[in-house]
């Protein structure tokens, strides 16, 4: 079975779920704690065995860029005043792996953005990571969804059993029960994305990171384009799950969508909660807050 060695961030999006702040700045580059959400994520692809990121960017994105980059000046000025800790932070982001970028030109979807990356995935399968999605636990969400992988064979999508009032802000999948072979992982049916929840087929969400294998490629480019000429990946589950089988595989761990305000803000304080430089202050702090 090929390794998953690659995986894809279409990183393009305006973050409108989160104006004014991203009116000049990535979304993804809005910090959680002292790191920002970009780096958490490559953090959970090179820890589940990812070798190549290849993020494809747009228009306004350039820190994402100098951020996975050596900074000349700021290592030189870190060296020089014996900031060693520091210094060895900084330049340890620019080797977790091997970086490509593309640029998507025009916002016509997540389906697009991947297929903006075509001749860099080349003809294997590989991992596609949103920049929203965090998910907090010992064992990264997309080794889980690899060892899925290793499984089955077949393409992953992220799963969560979310609020059944929130259908429509998520793709839902319908489960096949005939396809049950272990108690998370699903054969999906059929997807829809954000249906209102009178229409959802079940309650189980999908969450931004998938394995994939390579034909997702041709079923993207045979995707009908969905409202606004866009290329959206769930299209392309439709078309794909029509010559190969497509699992979902309910994630373990706590997600924090960073995308909106309050989940950037919850995973905020959970991440500093954690630590051990922070957390007792900000447990002070919160619990003044809750007295006052
Ligand atoms: C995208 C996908 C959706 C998925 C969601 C997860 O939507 O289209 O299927 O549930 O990511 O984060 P977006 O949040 O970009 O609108």
């Amino acid at each position: 079975m090929t390794k998953i060695r690659k995986a894809v961030f279409p990183v393009a999006g305006f973050g409108t779920r989160l104006l004014p702040a991203t009116k000049a700045q990535p979304k993804e580059m809005f910090p959680v704690v002292d790191k920002p959400v970009i780096q958490y994520l490559v953090e959970e692809a090179v820890a589940s065995g990812i070798e190549e990121i290849i993020i494809v960017t747009g228009r306004g994105k350039r820190s994402i860029e100098d951020h996975f980059d050596h900074s000349f000046e700021l290592e030189q000025t870190l060296s020089e005043k014996g900031k060693k800790e520091l210094l060895k932070q900084v330049t340890d982001i620019a080797k977790l792996a091997k970086f490509v970028y593309v640029r998507q030109p025009m916002q016509l979807g997540d389906g697009h953005a991947i297929l903006c990356a075509k001749e860099v995935v080349g003809d294997e399968p590989f991992a596609v990571l949103f920049g929203d999605d965090i998910v907090d636990n010992e064992k990264p969400a997309l080794k889980q969804l690899i060892e899925a992988y290793e499984k089955t064979g077949s393409s992953i999508i992220a799963l969560e059993k979310i609020d059944p009032q929130d259908t429509d802000k998520y793709g839902i999948v319908e489960p096949d029960p005939s396809g049950e072979t272990e108690k998370l992982l699903h054969l999906i049916k059929s997807f829809v994305e954000k249906p209102a929840p009178k229409d959802a087929p079940s309650n189980l969400g999908v969450i931004g990171k998938y394995v994939v294998t390579p034909a997702i490629i041709k079923a993207l480019e045979n995707a009908l384009p969905g409202k606004g000429g866009e290329i959206r990946l769930i299209d392309g589950f439709t078309e794909l799950s029509k010559t190969e089988k497509v699992y979902g595989y309910e994630i373990q761990g706590k997600r924090y969508d960073t995308g909106n305000k309050l989940g950037l803000l919850e995973a905020s304080i959970a991440y500093a909660l954690k630590r051990d430089d922070l957390g007792p202050q900000l447990k002070k702090y919160l619990k003044s807050l809750v007295l006052d």
